[in-house]
């Protein structure tokens, strides 16, 4: 169950120059949040800027939960700036998050960019089940790759100019891996976050293979419960929210 909460920063740390990571802490945070959901999180002790924004849940442990952002605009930039020991208001967990696969397929997750930190808690439950696509522009967005090196199957990384991993985009190489496997690809689930166009990229090469999957949108949130309409998207049964009847929604169901 989401709800309002007090929490207490205990680090707020740089990964590198455009990343940080978040770590909360309060009794009242769940244990119990599921891959894909996520929290809106107050950026300044000032009313400006006076909305949350949402983060994903990158890890959660007793009384504490992980986020990885990055600095965008001025609500993480403020964020970068708040200190340990100083406390935050938090509304969560929020969404839907990820179903898991049935028994007889086999998941990969797309991640591009900062939709690692969707993706994390997916990846560190299925395992040695599922194969992760994790794309960047430089080698210098490819980040926990030491922790996901061991969580799943494999592991295939890949660069838009060719800095680590494979050269191009990370559905690129998605494309080029189905191509080599087009006999199974209906024993296929795929889970993806990242930018929009990754998405649609995804989702157009989801329908031309046959294979069925989910995304997590993003969308700029004003409220986060579903009362403002701000995150709406276009679905094949109407409109949406992204905060309440997402952020995951099967790949069939967004209208691009
Ligand atoms: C479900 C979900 C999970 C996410 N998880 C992560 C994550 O784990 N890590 C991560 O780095 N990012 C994540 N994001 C993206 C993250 O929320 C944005 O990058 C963040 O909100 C940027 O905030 P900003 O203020 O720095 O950027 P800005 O670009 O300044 O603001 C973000 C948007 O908020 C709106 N906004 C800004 N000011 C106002 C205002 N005064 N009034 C109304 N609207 C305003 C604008 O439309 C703006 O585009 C997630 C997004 C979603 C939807
Ligand atoms: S953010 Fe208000 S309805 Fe989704």
């Amino acid at each position: 169950m989401s709800r309002y909460l007090r929490a207490e920063i205990i680090e707020n740390s740089p990964v590198n120059e455009s990343h940080n990571l978040l770590i909360l802490s309060s009794s009242g945070i769940s244990k119990n949040s599921a891959p894909g959901q996520f929290y809106m999180i107050e950026t300044a002790s000032s009313y400006d800027p006076l909305l949350k924004r949402p983060f994903s849940i990158l890890k959660q442990k007793s009384g504490t939960a992980h986020f990885l952002y990055r600095i965008k605009g001025k609500g993480t930039e403020r964020m970068r700036q708040m200190k340990n020991g100083a406390s935050v208001s938090v509304l969560g967990p929020l969404g839907n998050g990820y179903p898991l696969p049935g028994k007889n397929l086999t998941p990969i997750l797309i991640a591009g960019g900062i939709g690692i930190a969707s993706l994390f808690t997916l990846a560190e439950k299925l395992g040695k089940n599922a194969y992760l696509f994790y794309g960047g522009r430089t080698k210098e967005e490819l980040l926990l790759l030491d922790e996901l090196k061991g969580m799943v199957k494999e592991l295939i990384i890949s660069t838009d100019n060719g800095s680590a991993g494979e050269k191009g985009t990370v559905v690129d190489v998605l494309k080029n891996f189905l191509a080599l496997r087009s006999a199974l690809c209906a024993q296929h689930l795929l889970y993806a976050c990242g930018p929009s166009p990754m998405l649609e990229a995804v989702s157009r090469l989801a329908t031309e293979k046959g294979i069925k999957g989910y995304i997590s949108m993003e969308e700029n949130m004003a409220c986060g419960v579903g009362a403002c309409l701000g995150c709406t998207v276009k679905t094949k049964s109407g409109y949406k929210r992204v905060c309440k009847e997402g952020p995951v929604f099967s790949i069939e169901e967004i209208v691009w």
